[in-house]
């Protein structure tokens, strides 16, 4: 019965197959992971792909928009997605295309609470010196290969256990680990949060910039597209959007919401966590027990930024940052910066404050008036003196309902082992997968989304040419990815493919900064 249950679907799949568009590769999404993709098949001499894209341009989470007024009139541009730098491949792409970007310092922060400005201060130092023996702490775990904590107990462990009460400890926190993490510390991975901060931050250097360049920082990404794609390249299909995909052991047919459909050889699916995780697109047959789990393990964030110009700057115009102590509220409002500083947009005017997760969530069924009403409440109580005027102009984007993304990016869940995250990895036949998600060590940033894409990419193109792929571990893998359709609880290393330090060569790392990564595992 089964058997010829099975065979009636292959034969209705073959028969569509023949009049959709066919290509050898599918690329589902043009955001980091899906360009880079295409650029690792297009380096290895594949060219017959399609990538398929739901916006209007390809740049995914890197989105921009135009905001405001500058003295001429004409709009600025402020990034609603990905907007920070580390020195990685995205700081190389930067260079190559003078993306306009400047120090974010955050030593440069003023603390505040309902009565104006509060001096807290010294508690930064408090929270750092715990951070740093939790962070030894985290390492020894990861090497050892022993039970996951909470940042929460991590930190308590580590002697930073601010009451419930102390908001000014509780705004402290917030600004290093939920600003970055966009989930509390009780809801973060100690090991993998802290070592993918780790690598991010201190791999190649503790450069951490902010790009404020007039194109978007998705330039970066529509121009290594160029490289590999003509204008108006019939292999870049935009304004099309996925809604079923169908897999078997012989290829992949990705039907799209206008009608037309692909057949391909293999896919790529790069859609965001929030995209899988809504059950918008249709996967026959369903994924697989193991692939499901992995799905519904990892976490997907939500970081909002809200944007106001005023007709005047009535903050401290040579500091950045500025941190909010709401005296009910953990991260109320918490933290503001300034875009009318030296370096960023001076004589802007703009100043955004930043909200995640549960505040995310509130702000997103709240209208423009009355979350304006809310923050400017704030801004009086933290510029007490200033005669805080109504801005002129306002906006912040709702990414938990946005259908291309369904959130931010990716958070590790605490207890969550490399099995099961390689398992979010893995092919599934010849469905494969990547995206920012995917990256064990730089998961939830643009970075990640860029190995990922390319380690796919150059897999998918061995498969084609049947020959191996070099693979993160400095291994070379040959066919499918490994997956566990039974969880050990344990995080075989191995999966951690940068121990080695083979993508960090791979993009002319020089070598101490190769044996600073060395130290930092010393294995
Ligand atoms: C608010 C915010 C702040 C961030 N800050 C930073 C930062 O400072 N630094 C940093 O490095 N990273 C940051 N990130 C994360 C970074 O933006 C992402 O990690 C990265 O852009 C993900 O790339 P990706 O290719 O994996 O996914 P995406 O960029 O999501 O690419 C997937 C593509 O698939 C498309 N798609 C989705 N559904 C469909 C469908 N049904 N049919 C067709 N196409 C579809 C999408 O439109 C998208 O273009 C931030 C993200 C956000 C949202
Ligand atoms: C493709 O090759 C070019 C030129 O060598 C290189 O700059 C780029 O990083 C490669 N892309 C990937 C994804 O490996
Ligand atoms: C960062 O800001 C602090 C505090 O204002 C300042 O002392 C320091 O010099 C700044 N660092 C850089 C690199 O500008
Ligand atoms: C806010 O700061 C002021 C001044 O430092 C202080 O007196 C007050 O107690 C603080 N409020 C709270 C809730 O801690
Ligand atoms: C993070 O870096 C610190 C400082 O180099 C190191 O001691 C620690 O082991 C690292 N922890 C993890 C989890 O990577
Ligand atoms: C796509 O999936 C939906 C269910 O989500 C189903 O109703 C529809 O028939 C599917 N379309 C194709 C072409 O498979
Ligand atoms: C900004 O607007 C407020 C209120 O409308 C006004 O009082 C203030 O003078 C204006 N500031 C400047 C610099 O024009």
């Amino acid at each position: 019965m089964a058997a010829v249950a099975a065979l009636g679907v292959e034969t209705s799949v073959a028969s569509v197959a023949q009049s959709c568009r066919k290509t050898t590769v599918a690329i589902l999404g043009g955001g980091m992971a899906g360009i880079t993709a295409a650029q690792a098949l297009s380096n290895a001499s594949v060219s017959d792909f399609v990538i398929i894209e739901y916006q209007e341009a390809i740049g995914g989470r890197a989105h921009h928009t135009r905001f405001g007024a500058q003295k001429d009139g004409s709009p600025y541009t402020i990034e609603l997605g990905a907007n920070w730098i580390q020195e990685n491949p995205v700081w190389t792409l930067s260079k190559k295309y003078s993306l306009k970007n400047t120090n974010s310092n955050y030593s440069s922060i003023l603390t505040y609470n309902e009565t104006g400005y509060a001096d807290y201060s010294s508690l930064l130092d408090v929270y750092e010196a715990a951070s740093v023996s939790m962070s030894v702490e985290a390492g020894r775990l990861l090497a050892e290969n022993l039970q996951d904590q909470s940042a929460r107990s991590g930190l308590a462990l580590a002697g930073w256990n601010p009451k419930h009460g102390n908001m000014a400890a509780q705004a402290v926190e917030y600004w290093n680990w939920d600003w970055e993490a966009a989930f509390p510390p009780e809801e973060s991975s100690l090991i993998f949060g802290v070592a993918g901060n780790n690598l991010t931050f201190n791999q190649f250097s503790n450069e951490n910039n902010f790009v404020i360049d007039p194109r978007g920082f998705s330039a970066i990404i529509a121009g290594e597209a160029a490289t590999f794609l003509k204008p108006n390249d019939h292999r870049l299909l935009l304004n099309t959007k996925v809604t079923n995909v169908s897999y078997t052991d012989d290829g992949v047919i990705v039907y799209n919401e206008d009608g037309g459909c692909v057949s391909a050889a293999y896919a790529i699916c790069t859609f965001s966590l929030g995209v899988l995780q809504n059950d918008v697109v249709k996967f026959s047959p369903e994924l697989p027990k193991w692939k499901e789990t992995a799905i519904r393990k990892f976490s997907m964030g939500t970081y909002t930024k809200i944007f106001f110009q005023f007709n005047e700057t009535f903050w401290p115009e040579d500091t950045q940052y500025f941190l909010y102590a709401s005296p009910t509220t953990r991260g109320y409002y918490p933290l503001w910066q300034s875009l009318s500083t030296e370096g960023f947009m001076p004589g802007s005017n703009i100043i955004f404050a930043t909200v995640t997760n549960d505040e995310s969530f509130r702000l997103e069924q709240q209208s423009d008036d009355e979350t304006r009403a809310e923050a400017l409440e704030v801004l009086r109580e933290m510029f007490p003196d200033k005669n805080v005027p109504e801005p002129t102009a306002f906006t912040y984007p709702r990414w938990t309902k946005t259908p291309w993304a369904y959130g931010s990016y990716s958070n590790w869940p605490i207890g969550t082992t490399l099995e099961m995250h390689q398992n979010l990895r893995a092919n599934v036949g010849r469905l494969w997968f990547a995206g920012e998600a995917l990256s064990a060590e730089y998961f939830g940033f643009l970075h990640g989304a860029w190995f990922e894409g390319r380690e796919a990419g150059e897999q998918v193109a061995g498969l084609l040419q049947d020959r191996c792929a070099k693979v993160y571990s400095g291994k070379e893998q040959c066919g499918p990815r490994p997956h566990y359709e039974t969880l050990h609880g344990t995080s075989p290393l191995e999966h951690y493919n940068l121990l080695n330090g083979w993508a960090a060569s791979s993009f002319n790392a020089s070598k101490a900064k190769r044996d600073n990564l060395a130290a930092l595992y010393n294995r």
